[in-house]
C-alpha cells in the first residue's frame, strides 16, 4: 500500500484511531491507579482485552502499539499484529522516546528519539507496522512555550515524519499543548495556531509529503482548572477556526488527541466539531476523527481491574466509547447513547 492508500484507510473510513501507546511506566501507573500490580504480564493482559474487543473494527481502523506490544502475542499465541489484522485493524507503532528536560529552557520538554530512528523503522515495517506516531509535549502558562521550545520540537517531528515516509510508514504527527492548568481557551487558541504554524513549517521544509501524514493536534480547549469552562459549541467553533488557519488542506486527515477530557467529554466536543464541519459552506479539506487513549480506555480499565472475570464487560465499555464516538463521525451521536448499559 502507498502512503496515501494507509492514510486513507485511517482517516478516510469514519473510524477512530486507539492509541494503546503507553510507555511501560505510564501503562503502570495507570494499572496501579486500578490496583493492579504492575508486570510485564499484566501489561499484556490488559493489551490484549484492547485488542480482542469483538466487533472493535467496526469503529477503529488503527491501534497505535509500543516496542514492547508489537513484538508480543495475544493470549491466544497470536502475534498482536496478526490479532489487529485479522479485525481489520492496521497497526501502527510510536518511535518517540518520550519528552525530556529541555537543556537551557527550565520547565519545557524537548522530545527524544532520533537516533538510530532509520534502523528502528526498517525493524518496525517488518514486523507489521504500516504507520507511526511521534508526540512532541508543549506546556501553556507563564510565558510558556517559548519560540525555542515551539521550534525544537516542530524540527524533530519534521525529522522524524520524513523518514517514516522514507520506511514507507504514514507518520501520525502529534504536537500537543497540554490543556491541565488554568488557560483560558482563548490562550489555548493563540498558541496552538502559533505550534501547528511552526509544525508545517518545518514539515515543508523537511520535505514531508501531506499527503501521507495525519496531523494529531489538541482540540482548542480552555485549561482544565479553567474556571470558565465554555460551552462545547464554542469549543468546537474555536477548534475548527484554529484548523482552517494553519493547517493545509493537503493534509491527509486530523485526528484529535482527548488529553485529559472524560470520554463523555471528549465524544460531545468531537460530534460538534463534526456538525460544525458539516455545514453549508464550510467544506473542512481535510477528514477529522479521533485517536483517543485516556477518554475511550478509561471506563474499560476501572472496570477490568486486573480481573479475568470482568473482561467481556471491560471489552463492552471499550466498544461503547468507541461506538459514540464513531457515531459523533457520522453525526449520529445522541447523549441517549451515554444512558445505555455497555
Ligand atoms: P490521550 O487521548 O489520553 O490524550 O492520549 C492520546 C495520545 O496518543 C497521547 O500521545
Amino acid at each position: 500500500m502507498t502512503l496515501i492508500e494507509i492514510a486513507q484507510k485511517l482517516v478516510g473510513q469514519r473510524k477512530g484511531i486507539l492509541a494503546m501507546d503507553e510507555s511501560t511506566a505510564t501503562c503502570n501507573e495507570r494499572l496501579e491507579s486500578v490496583g493492579v500490580l504492575p508486570s510485564p504480564e499484566r501489561r499484556r493482559a490488559w493489551r490484549d482485552l484492547l485488542v480482542t474487543t469483538p466487533n472493535l473494527g467496526n469503529c477503529i481502523s488503527g491501534a497505535i502499539l509500543v516496542d514492547e506490544t508489537i513484538r508480543e502475542t495475544a493470549l491466544d499465541g497470536r502475534p498482536f499484529v496478526t490479532a489487529l489484522d485479522e479485525a481489520g485493524i492496521i497497526s501502527g507503532i510510536k518511535v518517540d522516546m518520550g519528552a525530556k528536560d529541555m537543556a537551557a529552557f527550565a520547565g519545557e520538554k524537548i522530545t527524544d528519539g532520533l537516533d538510530g530512528l532509520r534502523a528502528r523503522f526498517a525493524d518496525y515495517a517488518e514486523l507489521g507496522a504500516r504507520f507511526a506516531k511521534w508526540r512532541a509535549v508543549l506546556s501553556i502558562g507563564g510565558g510558556l512555550p517559548s519560540r525555542g521550545c515551539i521550534e525544537a520540537n516542530a524540527h524533530a517531528l519534521a525529522r522524524y515524519a520524513a523518514l517514516a515516509q522514507e520506511a514507507g510508514l504514514v507518520p501520525i504527527v502529534e504536537p500537543e499543548l497540554l490543556m491541565t492548568g488554568d488557560d483560558s481557551l482563548e490562550e489555548c487558541g493563540r498558541i496552538t495556531e502559533a505550534l501547528l504554524r511552526s509544525v508545517f513549517e518545518q514539515l515543508s521544509l523537511g520535505r514531508v509529503a501531506l499527503d501521507g501524514m495525519i496531523l494529531k493536534p489538541n482540540m482548542v480547549l480552555p485549561g482544565l482548572k479553567c474556571a470558565t469552562q465554555d460551552p462545547i459549541d464554542t469549543v468546537a467553533g474555536a477548534t475548527v477556526r484554529c484548523l482552517l488557519r494553519a493547517v493545509p488542506a493537503d493534509v491527509a486527515g486530523i485526528a484529535f488527541l482527548s488529553g485529559g477530557q472524560t470520554g463523555e467529554l471528549a465524544t460531545e466536543r468531537l460530534a460538534a466539531i463534526r456538525r460544525i464541519a458539516s455545514l453549508p459552506g464550510k467544506d473542512l479539506p481535510w477528514p477529522l476523527t479521533f485517536s483517543f487513549a485516556r477518554a475511550i480506555q478509561w471506563p474499560a480499565l476501572q472496570i477490568w481491574a486486573g480481573h479475568d472475570a470482568n473482561v467481556w464487560r471491560a471489552q463492552a465499555a471499550l466498544f461503547k466509547r468507541a461506538d459514540c464516538n464513531r457515531a459523533a463521525l457520522v453525526g449520529n451521536y445522541d447523549g441517549a447513547m451515554e444512558q445505555h448499559a455497555a
